[in-house]
């Protein structure tokens, strides 16, 4: 399916959690949020409109309990502010090494004071609970110092590390080609021992191999066509064109 900008795609996992998708910003994030309603957590990653899931949760009387970031630019950031002006006690998670000061003042990062922090190593994945809402948490630095993916519930929340056919850019302040190939590989075992028909939610919803650009792609989807995921070493997949671009942003 391919989300309006502003709609809510809602399901419920095979073991209870509601999640909602939603695509937001006019740069097309994807934002999911994981629901527990019976414990009151529910847990917003990533959001862009903060304003707007702050209304489309207040229709359905849920309280926002938690943030999970996946990185801190400023796209994946952007709603936390509204957010937290609503909800001051909120809980707002990343990764310690998204936070490094040497980062802060360059332009596409947005300082972000978390509540919490994870602290493990590349690779390591940490097991992070809320409710019944239970997520594995694996930091996948690369294209951003601290980057980091969610899985549980059915979806595999890929952050800019995967898109649907691509991989996060590597020429940004603090990108890091050489860890985001370590990222991708480790990302590859990981979807490998997933269930084939997982969601993979990327951070934008970029084009597909048909030219189309849908909200997500299946696991087995991703491990098929996914060219980063598909690159046989370092030097092929330091070569892909999507790596780097002759932007403002990269300078
Ligand atoms: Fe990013």
């Amino acid at each position: 399916m391919v989300l309006a900008k502003g709609d809510f795609e809602v399901s419920i996992s095979h073991d209870g959690v509601e999640i909602w998708i939603a695509q937001m910003g006019p740069f097309a994030n994807m934002n999911i949020a994981f629901i527990n309603r019976e414990n009151n957590v529910a847990i917003i990653v990533d959001p862009w409109d903060g304003k707007g899931w702050l209304s489309a949760l207040e229709k359905e009387e849920i309280t926002p309990s938690h943030i999970l970031l996946t990185h801190t630019h400023r796209d994946h950031t952007h709603g936390v502010a509204q957010i937290r002006k609503v909800y001051p006690e909120i809980e707002v998670w990343g990764h310690e090494d998204s936070v490094s000061p040497s980062i802060l003042g360059r332009i596409i990062f947005r300082r972000t004071d978390f509540t919490h922090v994870w602290k493990h190593l590349p690779d390591e994945s940490v097991d992070w609970t809320a409710g019944n809402i239970s997520l594995s948490v694996i930091h996948s630095p690369g294209h951003a110092p601290g980057h980091v993916t969610f899985h549980g519930h059915g979806v595999y929340v890929a952050g800019d590390l995967l898109f649907t056919m691509r991989s996060g850019r590597v020429d940004l302040p603090g990108s890091d080609p050489a860890a985001q190939w370590r990222s991708l590989r480790n990302a590859r075992s990981v979807l490998e021992s997933l269930p084939s028909d997982w969601r993979l939610i990327p951070g934008h919803r970029y084009d597909w191999i048909d030219g189309s650009t849908p909200d997500w792609v299946t696991i087995e989807e991703a491990l098929t066509h996914n060219i980063s995921l598909n690159s046989p070493n370092i030097e092929t997949f330091d070569a892909l064109p999507f790596n780097r671009f002759d932007d403002d942003l990269a300078a």
